[in-house]
């Protein structure tokens, strides 16, 4: 059984998205371990603490430096065991440091098909609104390996949801939730899990 720490920051919806897929089986060759949040207090916790997960609360700010708190997440990242980190709506910036560290290790969900509406500044209904000003009429979801450049990973899985034309930003981001993310999320854990992902030129091959 591989390890699995989710980060969180917020609600913690994609969080319950993979709580519940554990719960039916279909996590294969893993269990969430941890859950990390940037913050006290936030819903995500409460979402772990009743499914009896362990929770550790890491504020970068309580670090004097970037390098103090690295150690502190690689510390808890390792008094676990964990096999693969989760960012699930994680809002702290993770050092490059860290992310060499977790190589192929750490995945991410961005709220649209990369490469549009992502990078530095593109987050929560932000992403959202930039595709409605745009007018397209399909954005989606994606998970990624995690690398330097934000957003910028190898794509595992991607899933498309049509726009409508009288979305707002958060019917929009609702949809993108309900019919990408909490789909793709635990499918990509669980394909991880099973050791069918490789990476090859930053391109992910899925095994059958
Ligand atoms: C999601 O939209 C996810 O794609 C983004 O942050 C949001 C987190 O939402 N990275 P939640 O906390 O999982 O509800």
């Amino acid at each position: 059984m591989l390890k699995i720490a989710v980060l969180v920051s917020g609600g913690g919806t994609n969080l319950q998205a993979l709580i519940d897929a554990q719960k039916a089986g279909q996590i294969v060759g893993g269990e969430i371990a941890c859950v990390i949040a940037s913050k006290p207090g936030v819903y995500a916790l409460e979402r772990a603490s009743k499914a009896g997960i362990p929770t550790e609360v890491l504020v970068r700010k309580e670090y004097p430096t970037m390098e103090d708190y690295d150690n502190a997440l690689i510390g808890t990242l390792e008094r676990y065991g964990i096999d693969l980190i989760v960012l699930a709506g994680f809002m702290t910036i993770i050092s490059d440091h860290v992310i060499r560290k977790y190589t192929n290790r750490m995945i991410n969900i961005h709220p649209s098909l990369i490469p549009s509406f992502c990078g530095e500044g593109f987050y929560g209904l932000r992403v959202h609104e930039a595709a409605l000003q745009k007018g397209v009429k399909v954005t989606g979801a994606t998970v990624h390996f995690v690398n330097e450049i934000c957003d910028g990973g190898p794509i595992i899985l991607q899933k498309a949801v049509a726009v409508e034309q009288d979305d707002t930003p958060e019917t929009l981001q609702r949809r993108v939730m309900e019919q990408a993310e909490w789909k793709i999320l635990p499918q990509a854990v669980s394909l991880y899990c099973q050791g069918k992902l490789t990476v090859k030129d930053d391109h992910v091959l899925i095994a059958k």
